[in-house]
């Protein structure tokens, strides 16, 4: 079945220009992870080398090697963000998230304005400050 799965989204960008982040991105969505063996499959539909998938799997943050099931809050630490004081809300968020929630390092979420800015699934959150950001990692 994972397999199927896995054949379903390298076939649907079959033919495709620059494939490999889109199937990288279906993959983690739809496994929870980009696990080594799932890498050398695409690597292998690519006709690319196993380091080359590897290569962006582990440069971008949106995917993993393996699964975590915590809830995720990705927090934006690009230039904007951090001239808007993203860096002083840090401490405050992993001590909310404790455990429980993974506080993950995202660049840019198109919020720069209206930064601090941080995306949990497909919600976006704007204008965070300690207490509003602390607020949202604990509904997490
Ligand atoms: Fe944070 Fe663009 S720099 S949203």
């Amino acid at each position: 079945m994972t397999n199927e799965r896995l054949q379903e989204i390298l076939a649907r960008h079959a033919g495709s220009e620059g494939p490999l982040l889109p199937i990288l991105h279906d993959v983690q969505r739809a496994f929870g992870c980009v696990s080594p063996d799932t890498q050398q499959a695409i690597a292998q539909a690519l006709n690319l080398s196993r380091a080359e998938v590897h290569g962006v799997v582990s440069f971008y943050h949106d995917f993993t090697e393996e699964t975590d099931p915590r809830p995720c809050v990705q927090l934006c630490r690009a230039e904007a963000c951090q001239a808007r004081g993203v860096e002083a809300l840090v401490e405050a968020a992993e001590a909310a998230a404790g455990n429980r929630v993974r506080i993950a390092p995202v660049y840019c979420l198109g919020l720069c304005s209206v930064g601090p800015a941080a995306r949990i699934g497909d919600a976006l959150h704007a204008r965070l400050d300690a207490a509003s950001l602390a607020r949202l990692v604990e509904a997490a």
